[in-house]
């Protein structure tokens, strides 16, 4: 008895999922089954000029391309152009005081650990169209923000 309930439950189950068309869209997209996934297209960086902030705090973001560019627990890529001790020779930006204390306030010699995965705020850029349409406005954007600073 409990076995024909089973079936007929699955059955039903089956004939449910039979009639109705679903309505999601996988992570593959709509692309039948048997057919290859499209492979994404990949954006290549085209090193610029430092892009403008979009508020005070932000992470600049990455103006060069960092394909390569390995950050594990003994060797740190980025730091061969950016750290205290190589800026000036490499003309990069010399990371920010900031990153020098620790979560306790503590002031360090050298980069804080939260600090030592460069990529988890620092990100390169590309020209490719946004996936979601971002409303963002810097905050002194708004007049009401700051209405003594000059804007263009
Ligand atoms: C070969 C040297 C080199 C390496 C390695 C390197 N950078 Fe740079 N980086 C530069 C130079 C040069 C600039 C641009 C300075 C300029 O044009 O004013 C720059 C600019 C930047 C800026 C923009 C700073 C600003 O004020 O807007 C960020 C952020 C940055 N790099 C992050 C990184 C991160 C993160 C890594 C590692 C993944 C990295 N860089 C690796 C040389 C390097
Ligand atoms: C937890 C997030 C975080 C991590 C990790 C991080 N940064 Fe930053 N970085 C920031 C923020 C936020 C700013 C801008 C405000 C400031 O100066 O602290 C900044 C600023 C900078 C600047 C610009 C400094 C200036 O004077 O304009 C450089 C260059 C930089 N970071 C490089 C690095 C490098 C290289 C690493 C890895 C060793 C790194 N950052 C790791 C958040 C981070």
């Amino acid at each position: 008895m409990r076995i024909a309930a089973i079936a007929l439950l699955m059955t039903l189950a089956f004939m449910v999922n039979a009639q109705e068309p679903s309505t999601f869209s996988s992570e593959r997209g709509r692309n039948p089954i048997p057919n290859l996934s499209e492979p994404p297209q990949i954006h290549q960086w085209q090193d610029t000029e430092p892009q403008p902030r979009q508020f005070t705090q932000q992470p600049p973001v990455i103006p060069h391309a960092i394909d390569g560019y390995v950050i594990n627990q003994k060797f740190n890529k980025c730091l061969t152009c950016h750290s205290w001790a190589n800026y000036k020779e490499s003309g990069a930006t010399k990371i920010s005081l900031t990153h020098f204390s620790d979560r306790e306030g503590q002031d360090l010699a050298n980069v804080a650990a939260r600090r030592y995965f460069c990529v988890q705020c620092h990100v390169p850029q590309t020209n490719a169209s946004p996936v979601v349409n971002n409303r963002f406005k810097p905050a002194w954007a708004k007049p009401e923000a700051n209405p003594a600073v000059p804007r263009d």
